[in-house]
């Protein structure tokens, strides 16, 4: 079941993380930073250019929605409809004020997201921060990556083969909680309201035990079903852009055995 959109689960007494997303005015930041703060998060869009967060912040705080065409060698438009913001704490910022948040979210392409995060390393290390990495290194033919090439691991051969577990070690800070979601969901299935296929609203989630909570809730704060996978140690079976015959196979067989619905976009 699916719980009510912006509605706490009953054991969540924490309160709501405050986001800042690294990379938020591309496709998954712009539907992921409107979708969260219309759920009743304190929400900052970073990126290298604060303007160009705060053009996208402005349409989006005036309930216009944001449109913006895809621009070559992209795959496709940001497309959040038009909707009501009053009361979202919606705001636009630079990559280096994500260090203020309590939640940092990784939403560049894999490529460029350890270099922000190295940025604001000292700034961040020590403070028990959450971070929620949502990059694909499988996928740089989706962002005109620097191969381009469909299925291209960025992942260094000899190294871990997960997002989440190469930003980790790098990061090295015992005191931050990592998890990884999302990596599945197209982008413009993400609204303001809720999914845009309410039938299939699973986001597969997994990471350290401590940081699953919070990130199981925000999923479902904003009408999707969190699906916890398990620790950091599994990410490599589950990234975007992996998808092989008994991935497949077994998401078919828990999706008539357990019911799960998850929204796969590839
Ligand atoms: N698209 C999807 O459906 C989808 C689904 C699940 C996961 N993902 C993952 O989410 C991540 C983002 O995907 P996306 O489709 O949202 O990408 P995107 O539309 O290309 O946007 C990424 C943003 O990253 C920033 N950026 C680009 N190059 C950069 C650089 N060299 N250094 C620093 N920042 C840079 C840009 O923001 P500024 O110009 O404002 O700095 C850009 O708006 C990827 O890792 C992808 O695999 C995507």
């Amino acid at each position: 079941m699916t719980r009510a959109f912006g509605v706490r689960s009953d054991s969540a007494t924490w309160p709501l993380p405050t986001i800042a997303f690294l990379g938020g005015t591309g496709r998954m930041g712009v539907h992921l930073c409107a979708a969260w703060a219309s759920a009743g998060y304190e929400v900052t869009m970073c990126s290298r250019a604060k303007e160009k967060a705060q053009a996208i912040v402005d349409s989006l705080l005036s309930g216009a929605g944001y449109q913006e065409k895809a621009s070559s060698g992209s795959v496709g438009e940001i497309c959040v409809p038009p909707c009501p913001a009053e009361g979202w704490k919606l705001k636009a910022g630079t990559n280096t004020d994500a260090a203020a948040a309590d939640m940092i979210v990784l939403g560049t392409r894999f490529d460029a997201a350890w270099p922000l995060l190295e940025a604001i390393a000292p700034q961040i290390r020590g403070q028990g921060k959450l971070i929620l990495d949502i990059t694909n290194p499988h996928l740089a033919w989706t962002m005109g990556g620097s191969s381009g090439k469909k299925g291209a691991a960025l992942l260094p051969k000899d190294g871990p083969q997960s997002s989440i577990e190469v930003h980790k070690a790098k990061l090295d800070d015992p005191t931050a909680r990592w998890a990884a979601a999302y990596k599945t969901v197209y982008w413009s299935l993400i609204l303001p309201t809720g999914p845009k296929n309410p039938a299939r609203p699973g986001v597969e989630v997994f990471g350290d035990e401590a940081a699953l909570p919070a990130v199981c809730e925000l999923v479902a704060m904003h009408g999707w079903q969190p699906v916890v996978r398990g620790g950091c140690d599994v990410a490599a079976d589950f990234e975007g852009g992996t998808m092989s015959v008994s991935r497949f196979l077994g998401n078919m067989k828990r999706e008539m055995f357990q019911g799960e619905k998850l929204s796969v976009g590839w």
